[in-house]
């Protein structure tokens, strides 16, 4: 059986995972679907199917699941539309920009007929399962952590320093490295910090302290107009005599004891759609629409993650620590 596949959003992202599908013989692309009917012309051509306008378009195709790119205020509708009429969806990040919108999805998936997957493709970035790896074999056992994930501007695309359509910064760009901190140490209980407003119109950069119920403490700072320096993203996790460091997607590198040999994985060559994990992340989407369980990044993830943004904004507007899990909206 090969998957009917719709992409909603023929952006920058909703291009790299058109071009994976195109690619799995699994697949079959049923149309590429933009507001700018142009940008719906370009891709479709591309990935030789037909270009569409809209989410209604996609499901009178027929298709079996829809890919929602569209910018970040813009997942909930599409994904809680697509999951009742029965379709599999794979969402772009974030899951939603509030709390309420994730714990729609986390609703509307539970009583879905399809799956929902969300794209936080750091997970399968090869360094940091690289670091996972280290961790879940007990080689590195993580005491304490400095975590960083910082963005050059919030210029490009142009709705990224918009808050009505971003949801805010950290559900731009920190939400992959929250979501990393607890992918790598598990569940948040307590977070505290303080945030800056410096150079865009909103809270633009952070210094966190995340409390981990596995006793791992990390520092945690996102800043959004740092200029492209490279790392821009730099995780430190720090045993017992040892020290694992990645430096953005590119490398990484493991001292396991004091007089032992570094060891290290460069991923400098590989391509940029395997290095950044969305090879991956679409490879198990459409498995687990085929039925082989390899479901990557659930809407009980995401609900996590989405927390954890509104935990931080809480914290650095209150000044004081907040507890986690926060409560339910009901
Ligand atoms: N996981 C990652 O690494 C990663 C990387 C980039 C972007 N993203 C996420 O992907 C989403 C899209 O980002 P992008 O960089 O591709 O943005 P983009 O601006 O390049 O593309 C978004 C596209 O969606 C279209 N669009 C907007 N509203 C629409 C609607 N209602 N119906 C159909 N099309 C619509 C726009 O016309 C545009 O072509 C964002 O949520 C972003 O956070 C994730």
């Amino acid at each position: 059986m090969t998957v009917r596949v719709g992409i909603l959003g023929a952006g920058f992202i909703g291009r790299i995972h058109a071009l994976n599908l195109h690619r799995d013989s699994r697949v079959s692309l049923v149309g590429v679907a933009d507001v700018i009917p142009r940008a719906a012309d370009r891709l479709a051509a591309e990935v030789e199917t037909a270009a569409l306008h809209s989410l209604a378009d996609l499901l009178d195709r027929g298709v079996d699941a829809v890919y929602v790119c569209t910018p970040n205020a813009q997942h909930v509708e599409p994904v809680t539309i697509a999951l009742a009429a029965g379709v599999h969806v794979f969402s772009e990040k974030p899951m939603a920009t509030s709390l309420r919108g994730a714990w729609e999805i986390r609703e509307a998936a539970r009583r879905a007929r399809g799956i929902y997957q969300l794209g936080l493709n750091r997970r399968f970035a090869r360094v940091y399962t690289f670091l996972k790896g280290l961790i879940d074999d007990g080689r590195l056992r993580p005491l304490l952590a400095q975590m960083k994930h910082n963005r050059g501007e919030l210029q490009q695309p142009p709705w990224t320093g918009d808050p009505s359509v971003t949801g805010g910064y950290l559900y731009e760009t920190p939400v992959h490295l929250f979501d990393m901190g607890r992918f790598l140490f598990g569940d948040v209980e307590e977070i505290s910090g303080v945030a800056r407003q410096s150079v865009y119109g909103e809270p633009d950069g952070f210094v966190l302290l995340f409390r981990f119920r596995s006793g791992v403490v990390a520092s945690v700072t996102s800043v959004a107009h740092t200029s492209w320096f490279f790392p821009y993203e730099r995780v430190e996790v720090y045993g017992p005599h040892q020290t694992a460091v990645t430096e953005e997607l590119e490398r990484a590198w493991y001292s396991p004891g004091m007089r032992d040999q570094v060891e290290g994985i460069d991923c400098f060559q590989m391509p940029f759609e395997e290095k950044w994990g969305y090879v991956e992340e679409d490879r198990r989407f459409i498995g687990a629409v085929l039925g082989d369980g390899s479901l990557a990044v659930s809407a009980d993830e995401g609900y996590r993650a989405t927390e954890l943004v509104e935990a931080v904004y809480q914290a650095v507007r209150s000044g004081a620590a907040v507890r986690l899990p926060l409560p339910e909206p009901a």
